[in-house]
């Protein structure tokens, strides 16, 4: 049930892909996704330079010699020098998300050919594009998601089987996702495969600090909101100071200048790696009601891949 296409496209073991997770996407982790048989990411937006990112990867490959990718946020800054550098240290898998995703797309090519590009989209439409585009696989997150989402709403069960009638590529399945159950109801859907970024934060091998872990196994399905709607970016999040402060402001009328100190990495950061929950703000799916522990990254695959069998028996009878 595990072998799909993904795996053969992405040469990976299990089909299940970490998320990019701002600041937390590190190498302890990545690799630990990677050894465990799954695709782990370094995310380059949120590091400080592309030395910092270098050497992320460098210490990825002294602990792995499978694959992992390196997740590319479009609006923040220029990604060519990250690029640059991820194909200079031979990375084979990139992730993108945020935009149009061409020019990224052929700027790879043109320079390392046969490198897999995995596009993040929301909805049929962009899938559709990515697949003209040369994308090797696409991920579908849908509203259940943690961090930023689409902004038409669309529920992860309703977005992935329209994104797989839409596509030849391998469709993985992301958003509300944190267990063996979602794993086969994603593979149900018509999903080739899982992306999960909640439920890769509460495992022991991220570099989130305590505080976040805590509230993620406290917070049930109902301890997240979305903010940043008013400025057509919206985002899931723990109810935190930081994130209901963003709510007043937004609901208040506030400008895109007044919100920027609110909404700013910097504030997640203070929150995600500094544990300041009161000030900042941290992103969570709507599946933490689900975690309730800490893991380490082989643990967790251990769980998901057992579970999917069980599920699977339980199916049959
Ligand atoms: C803490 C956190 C940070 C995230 N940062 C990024 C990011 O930098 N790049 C990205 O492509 N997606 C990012 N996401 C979205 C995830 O990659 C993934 O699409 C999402 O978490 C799936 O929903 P789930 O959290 O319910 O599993 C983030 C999600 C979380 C929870």
């Amino acid at each position: 049930m595990l072998q799909t296409r993904l795996c053969d496209v992405l040469e990976i073991r299990y089909p299940i892909i970490q998320g990019g997770l701002a600041y937390l996407a590190l190498a302890d982790l990545c690799a630990a996704v990677s050894e465990a048989g799954g695709l782990g990411q370094i995310t380059a937006a949120t590091l400080p330079d592309t030395e910092a990112l270098r050497q992320e990867i460098r210490k990825v490959k002294e602990r792995t010699s499978r694959p992992f990718a390196v997740n590319f946020a479009m609006g923040y800054r220029s990604l060519e020098p990250y690029l640059d550098v991820t194909l200079e240290e031979g990375v084979r898998h990139v992730t993108i998300t945020g935009g149009n995703p061409e020019p990224y797309m052929k700027y790879i090519d043109a320079r390392v050919p046969g490198v897999k590009k995995v596009i993040l989209v929301a909805g049929v439409r962009a899938a559709q594009k990515a697949e003209s585009l040369g994308a090797d696989a696409v991920i579908a997150v849908g509203y259940d998601g943690g961090g930023h989402l689409g902004r038409d709403d669309i529920g992860t069960m309703a977005l992935i089987p329209r994104v797989v009638d839409a596509v030849q590529i391998p469709v993985v399945a992301s958003g509300g996702i944190m267990d063996a159950r979602g794993l086969v109801a994603a593979l149900a859907l018509g999903a080739e495969g899982i992306e999960m970024g909640t439920r890769f934060v509460a495992v022991q091998e991220c570099a989130a600090h305590q505080a976040y872990k805590d509230l993620l196994l406290k917070a049930k399905e109902t301890d997240t909101v979305i903010m940043e709607r008013s400025i057509g970016r919206p985002a899931r999040v723990l109810k935190t100071g930081g994130a209901e402060r963003v709510l007043a402001a937004e609901a208040q009328g506030a400008t895109l200048e007044q919100l920027l100190p609110l909404i700013s990495g910097k504030v997640n950061a203070a929150a995600a790696v500094g544990g300041d929950m009161e000030e900042g703000f941290v992103y969570a799916g709507q599946g933490v009601g689900l975690i309730d522990d800490l893991p380490t990254v082989a643990d967790l695959f251990d769980r998901l891949i057992r579970g999917a069998a069980a599920v699977g028996a339980r199916l049959g009878r």
